[in-house]
């Protein structure tokens, strides 16, 4: 389920409350003020973004959740029951916790870093062990790895043992604190996308602070905007942020292209593909001459597969003699259903015809589109309001 890049961007089911925050503030013993009167109901099964610039109390709400740190007034409830009633050893072990830059014991094995909780609870150290091996294919971790020392694995192999560590002893609630800023870009999205698919395959109520709305976009079921201060700006699912920021301090958090991301929650199941302008590279003359009547400035050429080849003008194309290397390119096509509109009027803008090729799972083309009928399907899509129906469906991302 993690997809390409522009897969559409899942809006998942909204279970029962698994965590409430109720008129929470935290008043630091020198006055500073970091979290003011916070109220967030956060959904059991799913992923909660707690986002917002440097210093808004991001981490300070994260901390109060597992008692690292105490709220000065307010309540919070896991399950229904007040936090600050319940042993602390308890609930923190039912709550594993990864920090940027995983927080690694450093004279400890990887193996032996992710049984730490397994043995604190008692496990024998064979058990520990082949719950570590389990967790380190779950996070996509080699087992050749086990046996090295943090130091010895990348940044991103690091913070992998981190959520694997969080996970070894199956607790309901993850809390994760900026756990891929210091990674690269690259890196960091393999990271996401796991986190997706380990989330899907586990159902865990994952609480995840960042700073970067993309990655709260991307991750979130629900998204927090917060505040300078600790207030609270917006909670919405991301659809809804991209299409209703609550105000200007949202709106400029989103950032300028909040219109073109937003296309990322609509599917290009909807848009009518042609099949008309497609031809075969062995097309006889009267198959050319036929396709050229459909009104397409272009005829995509495709090789006896069904796969891409090139665009062409349909003068160009001689039948028996069509060149591959005398084609323009075709781009790097979307696929039919699977992708979002975002990524179909990308395909669309950077081909040299202005035309989207659409491909199925295999890579075949299922047709073609012009930009202008991508352009009027997302007219569609906004005057029918179906970001708001998006936002309620379970999509595929
Ligand atoms: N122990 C402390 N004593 C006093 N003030 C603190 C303490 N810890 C945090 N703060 C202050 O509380 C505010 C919120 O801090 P917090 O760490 O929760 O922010 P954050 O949103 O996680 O920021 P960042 O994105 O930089 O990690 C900040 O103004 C910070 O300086
Ligand atoms: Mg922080």
């Amino acid at each position: 389920m993690a997809g390409s890049a522009g897969s559409v961007c899942q809006t998942r089911r909204v279970f029962g409350v698994l965590i409430r925050i109720d008129s929470v503030t935290k008043r630091y013993p020198d006055g500073t003020i970091a979290v003011d009167r916070l109220s967030l109901e956060i959904p059991d099964r799913s992923i909660t973004v707690l986002v917002g610039p440097s210093g808004c109390g991001k981490t300070t709400t994260l901390r109060m959740i597992n008692r690292m740190v105490e709220p000065s007034e307010g309540t919070i409830l896991l399950d229904g029951k007040d936090v600050q009633q319940q042993p602390v050893n308890a609930l923190r072990r039912s709550m594993g916790y990864v920090i940027q830059n995983a927080g690694l014991f450093q004279h400890r094995t990887i193996v032996d870093n992710i049984a730490t909780v397994p043995r604190l609870l008692g496990w024998n150290k064979h058990k520990a062990r082949a719950r570590a091996a389990e967790l380190m294919k779950r996070v996509g971790l080699d087992a050749s790895l086990a046996e090295r020392y943090p130091y010895q694995l990348s940044g991103g192999q690091q913070q992998r043992v981190g959520v694997a560590r969080a996970l070894a002893a199956d607790p309901p609630v993850l809390l994760m604190d900026e756990p891929f800023s210091a990674v690269d870009p690259v890196v960091r999205k393999g990271l996401q996308d796991e986190l997706l698919r380990i989330q899907d395959e586990l159902g865990k109520t994952i609480v995840f602070v960042t700073h970067d709305i993309d990655e709260a976009v991307k991750l979130g079921t629900m998204v927090a905007v917060m505040r300078t201060g600790g207030r609270l700006a917006q909670f919405a699912p991301p659809a809804e942020l991209l299409s209703n920021p609550a105000d200007a301090f949202v709106e400029d958090f989103l950032g300028a292209d909040r219109g073109i991301r937003r296309l990322s929650f609509f599917p290009s199941a909807g848009l009518r593909l042609l099949t008309s302008p497609v031809v075969a590279v062995d097309a006889t003359a009267e198959q050319i001459a036929a396709r050229d009547t459909a009104g397409a400035p272009y005829l995509l050429v495709t090789d006896l597969d069904g796969r891409p080849l090139g665009w062409s003008e349909p003068g160009d194309l001689t039948a028996g003699d069509v060149r591959p290397e005398r084609l323009l390119p075709h781009g790097r096509p979307f696929v039919a259903g699977t992708d979002s509109l975002r990524a179909a009027l990308d395909c669309a803008v950077l081909s040299p015809t202005g035309w989207a090729v659409a491909v199925d799972a295999g890579g075949r083309v299922t047709g073609v589109v012009s930009q202008q009928a991508i352009a009027e399907a997302i007219r569609g899509a906004h005057a029918e309001g179906r970001a708001d129906a998006a936002a309620d469906a379970k999509a595929v991302r």
